[in-house]
């Protein structure tokens, strides 16, 4: 993988420990990618597959009955090893996250701009006269009048909405932004309107950005390289160009066919849902490839032994028997 990596993602193994039973539900195994300064990576994935829980993971957000492994090196430190106190000084101030639905979490009692600059304070960023004039610049960076900070959540619109809380997330400068659905409950014009601005934040803050998406149109729109996740495992990883273009893993080849129309897609605004069968459960993970039982290309040992993530073509890796015994 990439070696001027900002974020490198290693082996991610998350299973959360579900009670009274203590089941263990393994909801990421084995996840490794890179994020890379100024790019943008697509996290996609029907619903399930662990996109929230990879963002959670590295931004140490879980729940306590949540058990992580492997390594999130940023700029070669290694985030899983850091006490909570360290690892504050890197939640939000160089990780940060628009939450899944966040537009729907602002205080409706309280108004935006008071709510931005509490955020502020709560990281210890500023002094409070200073979060003040910052809350205005923020406001300002999202295409939002600093008059309007006085304003409560319900004199927003929508997409208001979404771009304060994304102006919540730079308020330390983060050097990655990971957004998770940030434009999902959006129409399709105001989710445009949020897509180019997070595109104008980027070149000029020069952010790295995880956007997590089930829109495939918003993928070949925004990024450059692309994670495909199925059963809480990386499927396939590879450039934008790579994923559309000369997708290896069944699965990327099934969404791609799922999605009719990308030119249309905004306009669709549709989901990955339309493969037949479901994905597997996490507490009954099958012994092979978890995409086996929906799998139209599957081999007998696709049943017990469980495909690798190699690399198929420079930057573009696949877990799939499929291709790798043709390579074999
Ligand atoms: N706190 C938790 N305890 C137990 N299981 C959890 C917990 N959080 C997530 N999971 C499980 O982990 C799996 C991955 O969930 P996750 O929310 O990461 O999926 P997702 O890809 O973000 O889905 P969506 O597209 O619906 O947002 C799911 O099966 C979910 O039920
Ligand atoms: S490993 Fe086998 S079952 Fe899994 S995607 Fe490849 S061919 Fe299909
Ligand atoms: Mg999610």
């Amino acid at each position: 993988m990439a070696e001027s990596a900002l974020l490198s993602i290693r082996h991610l193994t998350t299973e959360f420990i579900q009670q009274p039973d203590k089941r263990v539900s393994r909801a990421l195994a084995d996840v490794s990618f890179d994020v890379l300064p100024g790019q943008t990576l697509g996290l996609v994935g029907e619903s399930g597959c662990g996109k929230t829980t990879t963002l959670m993971s590295v931004m140490r957000l879980l729940p306590a009955n949540a058990r992580i492994s492997g390594q999130v090196l940023f700029k070669g430190i290694d985030l899983l090893r850091l006490n909570e106190k360290q690892m504050r000084a890197y939640r939000w101030k160089e990780l940060a996250i628009v939450f899944q639905g966040a537009m729907n979490a602002l205080n409706p009692v309280m108004p935006v701009g008071q709510q931005i600059r509490e955020a502020i304070l709560l990281h210890k960023l500023l002094p409070p006269r200073e979060a003040e004039l910052r809350v205005g610049e923020l406001l300002e960076l999202v295409g939002i009048a600093r008059e309007r900070g006085g304003q409560y959540p319900f004199q927003y619109s929508g997409g208001m909405r979404q771009r304060a809380m994304i102006a919540m997330a730079l308020a330390c400068s983060p050097s990655v932004l990971f957004a998770d659905e940030p434009t999902t409950a959006l129409d399709v014009m105001v989710q445009a309107q949020v897509l180019e601005l997070l595109k104008k934040i980027q070149q000029s803050l020069g952010l790295a950005i995880v956007l997590v998406t089930h829109d495939l149109g918003v993928v070949a729109e925004m990024c450059d390289s692309v994670v495909v996740m199925y059963g809480g495992k990386v499927a396939e990883y590879a450039s934008v160009d790579a994923i559309y273009n000369n997708p290896q893993h069944p699965y990327t080849q099934k969404l791609l066919e799922s999605f009719p129309d990308l030119n249309q897609s905004a306009a669709s605004n549709l989901t990955l849902a339309s493969i037949p069968g479901s994905p597997p459960r996490l507490t009954e993970l099958p012994p092979g490839c978890r995409f086996e039982p929906r799998c139209h290309v599957r081999l007998e040992k696709c049943k017990t032994e469980a495909p690798p993530l190699r690399n198929v073509a420079e930057h573009h890796y696949s877990a799939c028997h499929l291709f790798l015994d043709g390579q074999e």
